[in-house]
């Protein structure tokens, strides 16, 4: 990737550094059942992993949000859950039921995972990959992604959603080697599959690390930014010029040690956390997204046209890139979007 291949990309421009006015703009979650010509697509796909590994269907419904909304980055249409099937963890959506994994027991289950695997079994995703950057408009940024392996851990070790993460807590507290060895696993097969998805086209890659906010200080600093700076670390040595976003949610105070120990080139900010605030003590590090609240996007209004403005406004003096605090909700109204870019594409 060189820089003057790139220029025109508002998105890209902001990530090397520069503030960028009205900032570019796009949305965690911005392909899903929000719109109807998702649902259709995914009615077709059959399954939810049958779609993320189609990529005719995959780059479809990662293209449908831009035609709608022009967004200045597409995010390759896939999810963080693909890493442990990969690894040859089983993985299953159940309709209404999220994601069902076959939880892992004990260390032999760990052992079984095979990382040597994730290049072949996740070959279409790196295919989709490579048709997004044929065909997405020359002035959109391709962004690919991953799990951070703290978040993807607690699904593989409690088999699917939690509210207080008590299995995967109890491993990392009670059994440290067997949970240091999948961490490590992961780390190494996250690192992996994010360099695939650059050679195959992504310019941009984020983790999104949404169960952060879970950890105590000691464990964040272990299992958060720890992870997340090697990650960081190899990918801006081996693809140089290709930034790294993290999205730690939830970080609370130690967004600011994150931002400063993991190097990242741009960090998301979760909802709770004061733009003014990451104006301050972020912005002078790294580029700043986020962070409208995403039910106010449900809600719409004056509220909503509110909220944006005051947001651009406290972070216009540094590099930002609007976007949500999380991702959109299905009960999303797609008219309530579309007033949203016209709002950020104004300006403050
Ligand atoms: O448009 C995009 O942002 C790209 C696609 C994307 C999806 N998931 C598609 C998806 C991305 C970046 C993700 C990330 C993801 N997946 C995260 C991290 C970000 C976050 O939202 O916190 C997490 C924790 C997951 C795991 C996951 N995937 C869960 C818990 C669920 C079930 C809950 C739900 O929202 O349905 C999913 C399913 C999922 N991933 C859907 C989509 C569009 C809905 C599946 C469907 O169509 O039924």
């Amino acid at each position: 990737m060189t820089l003057s291949a790139n220029i025109d990309k508002p998105f890209l421009r902001v990530l090397a550094g520069e503030s960028v006015s009205p900032p570019p703009i796009w949305l965690m979650r911005q392909a899903g059942r929000y719109l109807p010509e998702y649902r259709e697509t995914r009615e077709k796909a059959g399954g939810f992993l049958d779609l993320c590994y189609t990529p005719d269907l995959a780059v479809e419904v990662t293209l449908q949000p831009l035609r709608r909304y022009h967004f200045d980055a597409a995010i390759l249409f896939s999810d963080i859950l693909v890493i442990p099937h990969g690894l040859g963890q089983d993985v299953a959506f159940k309709q209404g039921e999220g994601p069902v994994l076959d939880a892992l027991k004990d260390v032999d289950a760990i052992d079984r995972l095979d990382p040597a695997g994730i290049r072949d079994r996740l070959a279409p995703v790196f295919k989709t990959v490579a048709g997004l950057a044929k065909a997405i408009p020359e002035s959109t940024a391709l962004i690919g992604f991953a799990g951070a392996p703290w978040t993807v851990a607690t699904y593989m070790l409690e088999g699917g959603s939690s509210k207080d993460f008590a299995t995967a807590k109890s491993w990392m507290y009670g059994r440290p080697k067997a949970f240091a060895r999948l961490m490590a696993l992961l780390v190494e097969a996250t690192t992996d599959y994010l360099i695939a998805q650059i050679d195959a086209g992504a310019e941009v890659v984020q983790l999104f690390d949404t169960w952060a906010g879970a950890l105590p200080e000691t464990q964040f600093r272990a299992w958060v930014i720890d992870p997340i700076a090697q990650i960081t670390q190899v990918i801006h040595e081996k693809r140089p010029g290709v930034p790294v976003i993290g999205f730690p949610k939830g970080a609370g105070v130690l967004y600011e040690d994150f931002v400063k120990l993991t190097k990242v080139d741009c960090v998301g900010i979760d909802t709770a956390v004061p733009p003014s605030w990451a104006a301050k003590h972020l912005q002078p590090h790294c580029a700043v997204q986020g962070n409208l609240d995403p039910i106010l996007l449900v809600a719409g209004g004056e509220a909503m046209d509110a909220a944006a403005r005051t947001i651009m406004e406290a972070l216009r003096g540094g590099p930002h890139i609007f976007n949500l605090g999380h991702g959109i909700v299905p009960q999303t109204p797609p008219e309530h979007v579309a007033r949203l870019v016209d709002v950020v594409r104004q300006g403050v």
